[in-house]
């Protein structure tokens, strides 16, 4: 059958999308399918239906396309999607309710505190330590974040955030290391280390420097890395996720791992770190990108 591959989107990550997007259609087209790569705009159930699939490999980031409104579109069609479910695709992308799921299930996450324009930044500040990274809640690819020492900055960290999103939360650093792991039907890839210059791991880190460092074999003791994808599945349940994904932490200086986040639809760029686990593990791209989509229900 017919696969489309959905991207681009109006999210702030439509840049990424196009890039994962573009990705993921010439590794189809290179496996032979029979494969439409459509730029998601407003009209999107016009243009779905207009394109005659059977299926759905979607590589849109952030709103819209990641946070289960596609997937619920895409339901009513009655057409079978790769990876997560709607409430999944919802609950992941609002990191502030999925750190709450986490702490509810016994996974360890950063401490972290809503901010709001009332908000006391100076208490908040105390509360958290010296350095607070400020996040919206729903957007990916660090858009909107600021990491800060002090109490004045945090209030401008806050202002800069609630651009983007009308939640905004705090969130204790930790330090000793930034790790993901990427995830692929039952099972957890080779995780990565991540090391920036930056003051962290940024946009710019992310897609545009040269200078980050990935680190894959991580570098863990086997029993360590052991534990970190076992952390890494669980998170991953724990919201409900299928299919694939990427779990990203922090490490503190005794070795323990803090769950930032879950994405379900993780980069595929040229830079992605999906596609770099994968080849740790002997997987191409395009294998990659086939193994996502047998994920597909339906
Ligand atoms: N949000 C970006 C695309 C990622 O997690 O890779
Ligand atoms: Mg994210």
């Amino acid at each position: 059958g017919r696969i489309g591959v959905l991207f681009g989107g109006t999210s702030a990550e439509r840049e990424i999308s196009l890039q994962s997007g573009s990705a993921v259609f010439e590794a189809l087209q290179g496996l032979g399918a029979d494969v439409v790569a459509i730029d998601l705009q407003e009209d999107a159930i016009e243009q779905i239906k207009s394109a005659k699939l059977d299926r759905v490999f979607i590589a849109l980031h952030g709103k819209g396309g990641e946070d289960g409104r596609i997937q619920a579109v895409l339901e009513f069609m009655g057409l079978p999607y790769t990876g997560s479910g709607v409430q999944a695709s919802s609950i992941a992308m609002d990191k502030w309710r999925s750190k709450q799921i986490f702490s509810a299930s016994g996974l360890p996450t950063p401490e972290y505190e809503p901010l709001s324009a009332e908000s006391d930044f100076a208490s908040v500040m105390a509360r958290l330590g010296t350095e607070v990274m400020v996040k919206p809640a729903h957007e990916g690819s660090s858009i909107g974040m600021s990491k800060v020492n002090a109490a004045d900055t945090l209030e401008a960290a806050y202002h800069t955030a609630a651009k983007y999103d009308a939640s905004v939360f705090a969130e204790r650093v930790i330090h000793g290391g930034e790790y993901t792991v990427a995830i692929l039907g039952d099972e957890a890839l080779p995780p990565i280390k991540l090391e920036t210059d930056n003051t962290f791991y940024d946009y710019e880190a992310k897609y545009i420097s040269n200078d980050t460092r990935y680190i894959c074999p991580c570098g863990l003791k086997a029993e360590t890395e052991a534990q970190l994808k076992d952390i890494a599945l669980k998170a991953f349940a724990a919201l409900g996720c299928e299919g694939w994904g990427r779990v990203d932490f922090m490490a503190d200086e005794q070795g323990n791992f803090y769950i930032l986040e879950v994405n379900t639809i993780p980069g595929m760029t040229s830079h992605s770190l999906v596609p770099m686990a994968a080849a740790a593990k002997g997987l191409s791209f395009e294998q990659l990108v086939a193994t996502v989509l047998l994920q597909t229900a339906g």
